[in-house]
């Protein structure tokens, strides 16, 4: 496992999220009530940046026609989105919120 720091762990207050670049592939991390979630930022129903829509409780709004997605495990639970959205492990520790670079 080749760990990859995308953020510090302080960077983010619960209810917050981002878009984090790694590489080509851009990624959405979360705090949810402390705890750190990851998904891949592009929604599945057309081209929109999840981390620029609205996060209620662990359940991620696309900006663009309302599509949710449980970050927890990337399922799709509002339409017009039915597929779901990639996830990623997280690890928290020394200060930074890290991935697995091998799952990207
Ligand atoms: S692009 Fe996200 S719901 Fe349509």
């Amino acid at each position: 496992m080749a760990l990859v720091k995308i953020a510090s762990s302080e960077e983010l207050q619960p209810g917050q999220m981002k878009r984090v670049q790694v590489g080509d592939t851009d990624l959405a991390l979360y705090n949810v009530d402390g705890e750190y979630y990851v998904t891949s930022d592009l929604c599945t129903h057309a081209t929109a940046s999840l981390s620029e829509g609205t996060l209620d409780g662990h359940v991620v709004q696309c900006p663009k026609h309302g599509g949710r997605f449980d970050v927890r495990t990337g399922a799709a639970v509002h339409l017009p989105a039915f597929t779901p959205v990639r996830t990623y492990g997280v690890v928290v520790r020394d200060g930074g919120v890290w991935i697995d670079g091998d799952e990207l």
